[in-house]
């Protein structure tokens, strides 16, 4: 009993391990575990906004109205029920955010986790 539930953990693992493989080859580059325990807005918040969404919604430019430059207006725009709904939408949907495809899952946790608690400028 003990042992298959051994070797069933084990298989997880390795399947676990396997995904990572794979987004290595996809995306290139090391890619680590994602640690959504930690995740702070200078670590790693305002870079994935930096690289994903500043392009369109900065503050020369705010696209439909949605500025992100800076902790205050991206915490208030993200604690908006809008703001996850967008980065969640399926490929292919229009109103998925960034509209050239959607952040990587591990990203979207870290979103995810920022928000919960409470969008801070950690
Ligand atoms: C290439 C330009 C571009 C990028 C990059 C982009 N957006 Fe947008 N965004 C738009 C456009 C255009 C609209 C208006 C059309 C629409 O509502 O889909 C919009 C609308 C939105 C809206 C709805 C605003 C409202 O009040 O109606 C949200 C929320 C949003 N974007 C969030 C994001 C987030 C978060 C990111 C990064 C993960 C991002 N966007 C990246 C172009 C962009």
């Amino acid at each position: 009993m003990i042992r298959n539930i051994l070797s069933f953990a084990m298989s997880l693992v390795l399947a676990v391990g396997c995904t990572y493989n794979n987004s290595e080859d996809l995306y290139g580059g090391p890619v680590l575990l994602c640690d959504t325990a930690s995740v702070t807005f200078s670590q790693d918040i305002s870079g994935i906004i930096a690289q994903q969404c500043l392009l369109c919604h900065n503050d020369n430019n705010a696209t439909a109205g949605l500025n992100l430059e800076g902790h205050a207006k991206l915490s208030a725009a993200a604690l908006l029920n809008t703001f996850m709904d967008r980065v969640e939408r399926s490929v292919g949907d229009q109103l998925l955010m960034p509209p050239n495809g959607p952040l990587s899952d591990c990203d979207q946790s870290k979103l995810r986790a920022w928000i919960a608690e409470g969008a801070p400028n950690n």
